[in-house]
């Protein structure tokens, strides 16, 4: 009988709803009660008081709530007027929702392979680029911050937009500036597993106005009816599309779950710098590559085995020491992070048997999406161990994880 380096229950669950509580229930209650309070271009509803504490905290000059992150990214892409005929860059791993931001408003998504920091190499920008490549959308998986420094400095030699897909990542930040704030625009999630929630939410933020205004255009078929701020004096030439108004009761309560947010990731970077310093020296496997270990939100850890048999026998090891990770070799596949398991992109099939966006005549290019098209990003993936962390856990759970790590290491 093997003495299991885990003894301790290890507490489940996401930072954002683990944290729902008192504050979140009397906003529900109060709208709930006040119905009338429902809308969420009343004055000062809580959805404009989000919008405008997001702004604060992240620095950027333009949010706005929506009702999911999928949405919150197509109105950056309209927000930038990217369309048909355009491609767009997309990290090879991350939810299929970048890529299919990009369907929505009739744009290419083109998966480019990860590195060790699990999030874009940056010399796949100089690879991928075609003549009809706009923008590269960023994401920040699982809480860090991706190389945004040199994937920033490739968009711009090739002159394309960027987009920063934040919505695993609120709260993280790249050199002390909150990621996203200095792309062209950048979008947040607030659906159940993110680091703030409201059920299901998103926000478009940008610093440029015209685009902020496109972006609103984007979120309200009716949107100069509301005003926002925005009506036919703002200089943008009006259109109307999709529907993404946010609910004001989702408003209320991401309110109250974004004054919690700075809170919580102090509890999870804490939590995952005391399970780093207590791993030995690595045999079988390196850390992922963090770049700004100080900006990341601390809610996810991951390894890189050597090998695809290291990997795998470091899975089941730690199963041994009771200890589940997420890995190709554990119940976490598919994955619909890995572009490979992204159904109906990787067919090419669009919503009508036109098979827009791909066989729209805009379109001139060739995006690939076969398994060959990234085989590095498929290599680290499938040695790749991860697991979340959340800020119910504990000291203790951080010691017995790491002694977990240290002995299915050293045990072959
Ligand atoms: C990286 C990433 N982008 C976009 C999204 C889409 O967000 P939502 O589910 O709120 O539409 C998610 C959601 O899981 C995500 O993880």
């Amino acid at each position: 009988m093997i003495d299991k380096a885990i003894k301790t229950p290890i507490p489940g669950g996401c930072v954002g709803y683990l944290s729902i509580g008192k504050e979140e229930l009397e906003i529900a209650t109060e709208l709930l009660s006040q119905p009338e309070k429902l809308w969420r271009y009343r004055e000062n509803s809580y959805t404009t008081r989000f919008e405008q504490e997001a702004c604060e905290l992240t620095g950027a000059k333009h949010a706005l709530f929506v009702n999911s992150g999928t949405s919150a990214l197509s109105c950056c892409l309209a927000g930038l007027a990217i369309g048909p005929g355009d491609e767009v860059l997309v990290s090879a791993y991350t939810y299929i929702a970048t890529a299919s931001a990009c369907i929505e408003v009739g744009a290419v998504p083109v998966p480019c392979e990860i590195d060790e920091s699990l999030g874009i190499d940056p010399a796949e920008i100089d690879r991928r680029v075609t003549p009809y490549t706009k923008a590269v959308i960023l994401t920040h998986m699982q809480g860090v911050p991706a190389r945004t420094e040199a994937v920033r400095a490739a968009a711009k030699r090739h002159g394309l937009l960027m987009i920063e897909d934040c919505c695993q990542a609120i709260g993280a930040k790249y050199k002390g500036r909150y990621c996203g704030v200095d792309s062209d625009a950048f979008a947040w999630s607030l659906n159940y597993f993110k680091n703030i929630t409201c059920g299901e939410g998103g926000c478009f933020f940008t610093n440029d106005d015209r685009v902020y205004a496109r972006g609103y255009f984007q979120s309200d078929p009716a949107g100069v009816m509301w005003g926002n701020g925005i009506g036919e004096d703002s200089g943008v030439p009006y259109f109307t599309r999709a529907g993404y108004r946010a609910s004001e009761l989702c408003g209320g309560v991401a309110y109250a779950q974004l004054h919690k947010l700075e809170r919580n990731l102090a509890v999870t970077r804490g939590l995952k710098k005391m399970l780093i310093s207590a791993l030995n020296t690595p045999r079988h496997y390196r850390l992922q590559r963090v770049d700004d270990p100080e900006g990341d939100c601390g809610v996810s850890f991951a390894m890189i085995a050597n090998t695809k048999e290291e990997c795998k026998k470091l899975t089941e090891a730690l199963d041994c020491e009771g200890l589940t990770v997420g890995s190709a070799y554990s119940s976490a596949f598919p994955d619909r992070h890995i572009f490979t398991f992204w159904e109906g992109i990787v067919k090419r099939q669009g919503a009508t048997p036109k098979n827009y966006p791909w066989n729209d005549p805009a379109y001139k290019g060739s995006a690939d999406y076969s398994a060959d098209s990234c085989p590095k990003t498929l290599d680290i993936l499938s040695r790749s161990l991860r697991l979340s962390i959340n800020q119910a856990m504990t000291r203790q759970n951080m010691i017995e994880i790491a002694e977990a790590i240290n002995k299915a290491d050293s045990s072959f």
